[in-house]
């Protein structure tokens, strides 16, 4: 395990009587990792929005589809994934490794309690590897610096951001951010990204719920905003982000 985590970075700690994104998306997937807290705002997003649940088993489904794709089809060996969340059934490194049991999986999230249950995660294949960085997104240089040490940048990778960007406002430069992830990736890397979108006045009202009574916020943004962070990287044989965009699917946006 590696902790590379930046004394510039606001560390989280472990407070049980304040919600955080990881252990709330784990009570809405039906995991047993959350306190009461969670519980509580989890349950009122809710009963404001009652298809929380189903868009967050929809995001593992997409996370088990586009692994599944990385690893298959587009013969994709290693993964940086970052906001992992809680262990559930599904992990990037399971999917991948039941495809190609060599697969190299970077783990990242700043949440405390994922650090607690990482080594839960760290059970790659003999053949593979998993490692865990405690770092925050915003710390581009500190992950892809870590993550060096289990991945190859002078092979293809995958970058996950799967419910992650929206954890970041624009002042936080997300298209920067991004920009600086995919940076020392080399040609026939793939970027997977699927986040909260704010086409829905009822799902941005149970967001700004969530975000009056937790320790983060989230900021659900329209298809077109998200796809701008990486319009740069698409194919011209993929069309504009607009048109990407345009495909978005209710509250989410996944590519
Ligand atoms: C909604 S969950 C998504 C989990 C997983 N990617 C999925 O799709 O099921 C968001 C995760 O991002 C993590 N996270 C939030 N802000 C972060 C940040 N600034 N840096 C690193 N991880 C962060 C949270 O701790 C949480 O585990």
């Amino acid at each position: 395990m590696t902790d590379s985590s930046s004394a510039g970075s606001p560390k989280p700690q472990l407070d049980e009587s304040v919600p955080h994104s990881a252990r709330v998306w784990n009570y809405w997937l039906g995991g047993k990792d959350f306190y009461p807290s969670d519980r509580a705002v989890g349950d009122q997003v809710m009963a404001m929005f009652p298809d929380i649940t189903r868009l967050a088993r929809a995001d593992r489904a997409f996370l088990g589809r586009a692994v599944g794709f990385l690893a298959g089809e587009a013969g994709i060996r290693q993964y940086l994934d970052v906001g992992t969340g809680l262990p559930t059934a599904n992990n990037t490194h399971q999917v991948a490794q039941s495809i190609a049991p060599e697969s190299r999986v970077v783990y990242v999230d700043n949440d405390p309690l994922v650090l607690v249950h990482a080594r839960a995660l760290l059970t790659s294949t003999p053949e593979g590897k998993c490692d865990y960085l405690d770092a925050d997104l915003r710390d581009t240089g500190k992950i892809l610096e870590a993550a060096a040490s289990t991945l190859d940048f002078s092979q293809p990778v995958a970058l996950m951001l799967l419910g992650i960007m929206g954890q970041v406002p624009d002042s936080d430069h997300p298209e920067e951010i991004i920009r600086q992830l995919l940076e020392p990736m080399p040609s026939g890397s793939y970027l997977a990204l699927s986040d909260g979108v704010n086409t829905s006045e009822t799902f941005t009202e149970a967001v700004r719920h969530y975000n009056e009574n937790s320790a983060n916020t989230y900021h659900p943004r329209s298809p077109e905003q998200i796809i701008g962070f990486f319009d740069e990287f698409i194919p011209a044989s993929l069309g504009t982000g607009r048109s990407l965009g345009s495909r978005a699917m209710g509250n989410r946006v996944a590519t």
